[in-house]
């Protein structure tokens, strides 16, 4: 299964940003991980600070790849133009926040982007992601000759 990891604005800091909310660890350094934990994805990651940059990739991938999971960062709270972009497209997405959002303050707690994923995971730090990619393991072809 092809899956892209995006990370919206600022989340090229992790590590270094607010590490009280967000840990102490970089993406880069834990997207290794993820991979070991799924050897059966091609596990694609993309960056971007710039709402357009984020819709292009959403538009690039989203017609052929599996699934998408997103942590648009603040544009979460702020854009129509990157909801619609879901909207949009035909790859089921799944929306991750490090932070637990609705123990935030008000303003995170309204996500615009929400209604056009398949559900959202927010609270586990890095670990949401993992937890987010475990959705789209239970939409794996089964093994032929596995009787459900
Ligand atoms: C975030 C939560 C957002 O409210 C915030 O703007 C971020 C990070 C998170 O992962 O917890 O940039 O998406």
């Amino acid at each position: 299964m092809q899956i892209l990891i995006i990370n919206g604005p600022n989340l090229n800091l992790l590590g270094r940003r607010e590490p009280g909310i967000y840990g102490t660890r970089s993406f880069d350094e834990y997207l290794p991980e993820l991979r070991e934990a799924f050897p059966d994805f091609t596990l694609e990651y993309f960056q971007s600070n710039h709402e357009g940059e984020l819709i292009d990739k959403i538009h690039e991938v989203g017609f052929t790849y599996h699934g998408i999971v997103l942590n648009a960062g603040a544009y979460t709270h702020t854009s129509l133009a990157l909801a619609d972009a879901l909207a949009a497209i035909n790859t089921p997405t799944v929306e991750v926040h490090l932070s637990n959002v609705a123990a935030r303050e008000e303003i995170r707690h309204k996500s615009l982007i929400g209604k056009n994923c398949i559900g959202s995971i927010s609270g586990f730090k890095l670990d949401s992601y993992r937890l987010a990619l475990h959705y789209f393991e239970g939409l794996r072809p089964k093994r032929v000759g596995f009787k459900v």
